[in-house]
């Protein structure tokens, strides 16, 4: 992701300009990543611009907030409203939204939970699907563990705990590759660094859990959701790195890449059939352009059809 040229902004209660979008340098949650976030997307629809689960992405924020110890100090349906009056801003008919929350400039103690106001920005601007426009993604198994949850818990989409992917991340682009597996400390296959994954075997899927120290995405839970009503059988539990050269399919799955197949792996290609991926993403985007309406449940619109 390159820096947003420009984004829409809500900082603290009220929409701000680019100009005056900044954070405090001794900010807690910069200095020790004591901060949490979302990555959500709005899409454009032929019923208006649409935001896909938003209800669930703002649960999932306010879990992770109240791990930290963070109070966002504005009730979910705020937070709700907020979004959708900057995406409405932002004038983007197609918009990633980044909604974060992290601890302020009172102390540099590392306990700030009764030291320190809490502040809760939100940013709308232009970011096209990774990987968009190719086949899909030439992974590789990462050198860099995914860290354990007993350490830090991998289902809380906390600030901190993303210098793991980005190091992982690193790894795999310096060595050529687009995206990083990493493996747990028991050598089970854990995620990607920004997405989760799936694999296909004998036409029946199967993806981690927390287990296996994954962040619990949203794309994955509709994924399951979708396999379901379309009579795909699924199980969740470990995946062995074996199993991963065994399939016969293998894809991510996240906000930010949707449902992108995995071609190789380090230098072994998977098999170029994929007939269960691609009838997943395929519906996965026509859920989000809301050409589904047994999902129209997942859809917030927020802004009439273009006209
Ligand atoms: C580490 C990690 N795993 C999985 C995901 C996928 O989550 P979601 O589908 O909610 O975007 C993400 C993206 O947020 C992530 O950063």
């Amino acid at each position: 992701m390159s820096a947003p040229p420009r984004a829409t902004y809500w900082i603290d209660g009220k929409a701000t300009s680019a100009e005056a979008a900044h954070a405090p340098v001794l900010a807690h949650g910069l200095h020790y990543g004591t901060a949490v976030f979302e990555g959500i997307r709005a899409y454009d629809t032929p019923r208006g611009i649409a935001i896909f689960r938003l209800g669930d992405h703002l649960l999932r924020f306010f879990a992770s907030a109240a791990h930290y110890g963070l109070e966002p100090g504005y009730s979910l349906d705020r937070l709700r409203a907020a979004i959708v009056e900057t995406v409405r801003a932002s004038g983007l008919r197609d918009a990633y939204i980044r909604p974060l929350a992290y601890f302020g400039d009172e102390t540099i103690a590392l306990t700030p939970r009764s030291h320190c106001s809490t502040h809760v920005a939100i940013a709308v601007f232009g970011f096209p699907p990774l990987m968009e426009g190719t086949a899909g993604a030439r992974a590789t198994i990462s050198p860099v563990q995914k860290f354990s949850s007993r350490a830090l818990p991998a289902t809380v989409k906390a600030s901190g705990h993303y210098t793991n992917s980005v190091l992982a991340l690193q790894d795999a682009v310096a060595r050529g590759f687009d995206e990083a597996i990493l493996l747990n400390e028991r050598g089970e296959v854990s995620e990607g660094s920004g997405e989760n994954i799936f694999i296909v075997r004998d036409a029946a899927l199967r993806t981690n859990d927390a287990s296996a120290d994954i962040l619990y995405g949203i794309t994955r839970d509709s994924i399951l959701q979708i396999a379901g009503a379309e009579g795909i059988p699924a199980t969740v539990g470990p995946i062995a790195l074996d199993d991963l050269w065994q399939a016969d399919e293998a894809f991510f799955t996240g906000t930010a890449a949707e449902v992108i197949p995995i071609l190789s792996i380090d230098a072994r290609p998977l098999p170029q059939r994929r007939p269960i991926t691609t009838a997943l993403r395929e519906a996965y985007a026509r859920i989000v352009h809301a050409g589904d309406e047994r999902y129209d449940h997942w859809l917030t619109f927020v802004a009439p059809p273009a006209p």
